[in-house]
């Protein structure tokens, strides 16, 4: 039960599929990279910045909905009363950021405070996952959760959802059935 193998080799960048903590980790280096791309992208390329922002979006509504409906709840009923509060923060940040994922919905590349908007959009998340990636993944490891069985739940339902977002195109961000914070 408890992860003998992954003690004190927290896998950074170490791809194991089925291990919960790696593919959240995975999520977090691909939104990342979109982040990095759009610092890079030329001012005057409002095409490369909107689909950069549309797809950022959209892993973080895809990311935030599998958090929320299995990693939280599961680490709120394994961590100590002491580590709740990381998860009770884990799901105002997610609120934080939805509310910035819906400006999108009408602002376009080009308006006034559409960098700033992602620009504080990035921040948040970027704040999020070292939080993420430094207490609570840690704290959850060490509660001695069968990691590689949550994987499992974690990678079904994003393939569902990621299903759902191709057959929406690009409408799943403003599709308020798939809203992902419990505090909306
Ligand atoms: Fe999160
Ligand atoms: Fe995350």
């Amino acid at each position: 039960m408890n992860g003998q193998a992954s003690k004190g080799t927290e896998p950074s960048d170490v791809t194991v599929e089925s291990d919960a903590i790696a593919l959240l980790k995975a999520d977090h280096r691909a939104v990342e990279r979109l982040f990095d791309a759009f610092e890079k992208a030329s001012d005057s390329d409002l095409e490369a910045k909107g689909t950069l922002v549309r797809r950022a979006c959209e892993e973080l509504t895809v990311h935030a909905i599998i958090e929320e409906e299995i990693l939280y709840p599961t680490a709120h009923k394994a961590l100590g009363k002491q580590d709740e509060i990381d998860v009770d923060e884990a799901y105002v940040e997610h609120y934080l950021v939805k509310t910035l994922i819906e400006k999108f919905d009408s602002l376009k590349p080009g308006d006034h405070g559409f960098d700033a908007t992602f620009k504080v959009m990035t921040e948040l998340v970027k704040h999020h996952v070292a939080e993420e990636e430094s207490e609570l993944f840690p704290e959850l490891r060490e509660t001695g959760v069968d990691l590689v069985a949550l994987g499992e739940k974690l990678s079904a339902r994003k393939n569902e959802l990621m299903k759902k977002l191709e057959a929406a195109g690009s409408k799943l961000v403003g599709d308020r059935s798939l809203s992902f914070t419990r505090a909306a």
